[in-house]
């Protein structure tokens, strides 16, 4: 006979060892998570000038970043020296295209964008982190929101949720800030984590998170104020920011509803499958109540966004059916589909094993798989951008076409 007692007992040692292992493995300072250097191509396309363009920068200003040799004789550059050379393209050309920091007073607002959908798998953590990384890659101060207890986006920068995130570090640390005794502006600075990108800062998530969901239900219950939590906190910490990015749990809770409520635009995520669809639907009917609650019941102003946009993620081109539906999609939800898709790729995979996204991964091999990964997520990323900075006033700026520095 097994004891299973004694077994368990056993399994449960097992599972600390592995775990206390696996943390000092990946804290070794060789491992702990940090930024690449980008190549001259990848320098151009962040910057929106040619390759030629900024080959005759490098020559022709001693003073403009040199970005340094690697042994291959390739030329790489630091985010810094991205932002540097931006800075330097500013000043010596007045281009308003390289200015990224809004203004308050020009009637740039703060803008909060929230990655949502019922369903979990769709693509929301996969598509805000690298939402947040291309704005922090061109120059926006970015604050990133987990808001699932999951954590995965914490996870992917680098953080372990369970042993390197206390409640208080999470989104529930600002609901429960009456009880903690601390002031307000202490916990939410608290909350606020620099990452090892640099203009990119983070608001964790833990499995403690969950707490924030339970203390917010009681006080619906209880007739307290519990969807404008997210947005208190914005109102606090925001000035510093050019653009927040919420993940949200796969639901809609109340983590998630603070989330639409705080929200200036939303980005809904459905890989292009019946099953999804299906899913979506049952979302946007969500949605569509709970606008008219609270619209009746709150303020007519409530869950007003400046952009909706559907984003197709995880799509094969080569499924014939994939291909209808975003055809169909395309058709019924008009300019609510982002015109660009994410495509479903191999790199995610390989990206993903070693929790590194698409702008973190250094291809080896595999080029044009990454390429055309990376081309399409920075495609559908440049027209959420758009999005922005349409809302500040600044028109289409950084498209391509303006290829005049
Ligand atoms: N474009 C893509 N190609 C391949 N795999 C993807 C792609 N986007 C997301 N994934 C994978 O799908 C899974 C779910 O994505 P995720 O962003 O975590 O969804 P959600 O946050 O909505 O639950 C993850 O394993 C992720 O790596
Ligand atoms: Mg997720």
């Amino acid at each position: 006979m097994i004891d299973i007692e004694q077994m368990f007992r056993g399994f449960a040692d097992v599972c600390t060892e592995v775990q206390r292992r696996a943390v000092e493995l990946e804290n070794e300072p060789d491992r702990r998570k940090r930024l690449r250097p980008f190549s001259l191509k990848e320098t151009a396309d962040i910057l929106g000038v040619s390759q030629s363009h900024l080959r005759n920068l490098l020559r022709e200003n001693t003073e403009f970043p040199q970005g340094k040799s690697g042994e291959s004789g390739r030329r790489t550059f630091s985010i810094h020296e991205i932002h540097a050379a931006r800075e330097w393209l500013l000043n010596s050309t007045g281009n308003a295209r390289y200015r990224t920091h809004r203004t308050d007073g020009e009637g740039e607002k703060l803008q909060i964008v929230s990655f949502v959908n019922f369903k979990g798998g769709s693509g929301k953590t996969t598509s805000s982190t690298h939402f947040a990384q291309y704005l922090a890659l061109h120059g926006y101060r970015v604050l990133m929101v987990d808001l699932d207890p999951q954590a995965s986006a914490t996870a992917l920068f680098g953080i372990h949720p369970d042993t390197e995130v206390n409640e208080d570090e999470t989104f529930a640390g600002w609901v429960r800030r009456d009880d903690l005794g601390r002031d307000a502006g202490d916990i939410a600075k608290g909350m606020i984590r620099d990452t090892y990108w640099p203009g990119l800062s983070l608001v964790p998530a833990s499995i403690a998170l969950q707490s924030a969901e339970y203390e917010l239900i009681g006080r619906v219950r209880d007739e307290r104020p519990f969807f404008r939590e997210l947005q208190a906190f914005l109102s606090k910490v925001g000035g510093d920011y050019d653009v927040v990015v919420c993940d949200c749990r796969p639901d809609v809770g109340m983590l998630t509803i603070n989330a639409l409520v705080a929200a200036s635009g939303l980005v809904v995520p459905i890989p292009p499958q019946m099953i999804d669809f299906a899913s979506s639907g049952e979302f946007f009917r969500f949605m569509s109540e709970i606008a008219r609650d609270f619209r009746t019941s709150v303020s007519r102003d409530m869950l007003n966004y400046d952009f909706v946009r559907i984003l197709t993620t995880k799509y094969k081109p080569s499924d014939r059916s994939q291909t209808t539906i975003v055809h169909w999609e395309r058709a019924l939800f008009a300019e609510a589909a982002l015109e660009h898709s994410m495509v479903e790729t191999a790199m995610m995979d390989s990206a993903g094993i070693l929790k590194e996204t698409l702008y973190e991964y250094e291809p080896v091999g595999n080029r044009r798989t990454y390429e055309r990964a990376i081309e399409a997520m920075n495609e559908v990323n440049a027209l959420i951008e758009a999005e922005l900075l349409r809302i500040w006033g600044r028109g289409r700026l950084r498209l391509r076409d303006l290829e005049v520095a």
